[in-house]
């Protein structure tokens, strides 16, 4: 149904005006797109209807991952300033990331690559001599090892998150990663338990996520699937995980290498492993497939992180909404072969991949975070919770500093992104149930791309509450919502959005709210609750 609002001003009382004589002539929608492209005068209000009876998948919390990758600024400066460094810091690691990080829960953060991890020698980055190194994948510069095994351990139990270390696959041993496993995890006094407790860790860690290899069809090693299948199996046989605690609950989730995209080389990679995963023998055996997907529209990556307009912002949304067909082809072959979805997809590689910004290292992936890259984000949460059932968990590359980042520092300061605004919001969905939701979503047009202008989810959490994410994809128009909840009778609602006064606006360490969340006006209206979105906004709203 299309309503026709006067709001405020003179000029939108003029165009109610001369709307509402023309809707005597000619069909209202037609009357719509002839006149009414500003946003404060016409406005769908857009039904959407929750199904609560219908309790969906565990939207896993995992899905709400990052990764850490040795890469330009990601880890050192970003995590690691070393401890006689004059910046805040708990053992060599920053106070205020920290303290960001735990706000948005982060379930656990994938390290210590990337392309970075299938070079990566765990030995030469342990004890109180480190082995300087280099880093040839990200500008060839040193890589002083100063941050490592004890160091990225402590840093995540600082922020209460998981451990996903990917081991070596490419240039390192199936005995070198075997040993690295014994070193983190066995309580018994070997040897390289001991020397653990010598470097400061006594008790045995937790290790969440194993990876084994990383992108092995490219920088990890150029293999061929059948290639891959076999380190897959060897390794796979020998990365034990010795943690009492780890055996028969929260035991210790193995990660083989899958798609980077949806090409044919692609699915026969998929195939391969799941088929041969199907009929698996005792002595390997594998709980998620890995998955990445950027969004870069072409490579190398020439879209500009800031100082654009609405061409590339519908542009780079048009291509984000592409990982729900790849999720949907790859997650059709899994079915295939795994009609009870024990193998999980993990897409533990997402998020915009752009232009390096000007004057920074072209081998670190320096780029701003906009208003663009939150809704971008929104949609791909999204997209990762209708699928619940199969993704169970993804990682945004990457955390600091690098690519779609939460966190932007230079020395002493650090910037909260809009990408970190919208992980925040999301924390209540976080292990929540998916319910399903109905809507029209509309469309929104910029030139020749038309895009969904509406995306939402709903979601139970454990107490009873329920959830809803409305994402307004248009920048131009606000849209006025009419939710009905079958089933429940809302007696409070609340919510907050998250907007900005350009697609592009993004955060400095100068000016760091100007993408900012704000509270949302929610009425409840018997059995409806209604609000209104502001145009290119995220908003999360809360019923009771
Ligand atoms: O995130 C940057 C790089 O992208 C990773 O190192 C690699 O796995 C992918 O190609």
């Amino acid at each position: 149904m299309i309503l026709l609002k006067s709001t405020n001003g003179p000029a939108c009382s003029i165009l109610s005006y001369i709307t509402k004589r023309l809707t005597l002539l000619i069909p209202p929608l037609v009357c719509l797109s002839l006149i009414c492209t500003g946003s404060t005068f016409a406005q769908e209000k857009v039904q959407l209807s929750v199904d609560t009876s219908n309790l969906g998948a565990r939207i896993d919390r995992n899905i709400f991952g990052q990764f850490a990758e040795h890469l330009g600024q990601g880890v050192y400066e970003g995590i690691w300033v070393g401890p006689d460094s004059k910046i805040s810091n708990t053992r060599g690691i920053r106070n205020d990331v920290v303290s960001a990080l735990k706000a948005i829960k982060v379930p656990n953060i994938r390290w210590p690559g990337g392309c970075f991890a299938d070079e990566y020698h765990w030995r030469k980055a342990i004890g109180p001599q480190r082995v300087v190194t280099l880093n040839p994948n990200w500008g060839g510069v040193i890589e002083p090892n100063t941050f490592g095994t004890h160091e990225f351990l402590d840093f995540i139990e600082q922020i209460g998150a998981d451990a996903y270390i990917s081991v070596n696959v490419g240039s390192g041993t199936p005995q070198e990663a075997a040993e690295w496993l014994e070193y983190l995890t066995t309580p018994q006094q070997t040897t390289l338990a001991k020397e653990r407790a010598a470097n400061g860790h006594a008790a045995p860690y937790k290790i969440a996520y194993l990876g084994i290899g990383n992108e092995s069809w490219d920088c990890g090693g150029n293999m061929t699937p059948e290639y891959y299948l076999s380190q897959l199996k060897i390794y796979s046989r020998f990365v034990r995980n010795f943690n009492p605690a780890q055996q028969d609950k929260q035991q210790m989730l193995k990660i083989a290498v899958g798609p980077g995209g949806g090409e044919e080389r692609w699915t026969e990679w998929t195939e391969h492993i799941m088929k041969a995963w199907q009929n698996h023998q005792w002595s390997w055996d594998m709980n998620g497939l890995s998955m990445h997907n950027y969004t870069v529209v072409r490579w190398p990556p020439a879209f500009a992180s800031v100082g654009f307009g609405e061409t590339e912002y519908s542009q780079i949304l048009k291509s984000t909404l592409d990982m729900e067909s790849l999720i949907d082809k790859h997650s059709a072959i899994m079915d295939k072969y795994d009609p009870q979805k024990k193998i999980a997809l993990i897409v533990d590689e997402w998020g915009a991949w752009y232009a390096s910004l000007p004057g920074s290292h072209p081998g670190f992936l320096a780029q701003q975070n906009s208003m663009r890259d939150a809704i971008l984000a929104a949609l791909n949460l999204n997209i990762f919770a209708r699928h619940a059932d199969r993704v169970r968990g993804a990682n945004i590359a990457q955390m600091i500093n690098v690519l779609q980042a939460m966190i932007l520092t230079d020395k002493d300061k650090m910037v909260l992104t809009p990408t970190y605004h919208v992980f925040k919001m999301y924390v209540p969905f976080q292990d929540a149930s998916f319910l399903p939701v109905t809507f029209n979503a509309g469309s929104y047009t910029h030139g020749d791309i038309t895009l969904p202008r509406i995306d939402a989810i709903a979601a139970k959490d454990s107490a009873g509450k329920l959830w809803l994410e409305i994402t307004n994809v248009d920048p131009n128009n606000s849209v006025e919502m009419e939710t009905s909840l079958n089933g429940i009778n809302a007696k409070s609602a609340r919510g907050e959005t998250l907007t900005a006064p350009k697609v592009d606006s993004v955060n400095t360490f100068d000016a760091p709210n100007t993408v900012t969340t704000k509270p949302i006006s929610v009425k409840i209206e018997g059995a409806k609750v209604t609000f209104k979105l502001e145009p290119k906004s995220v908003s999360v709203i809360s019923v009771e």
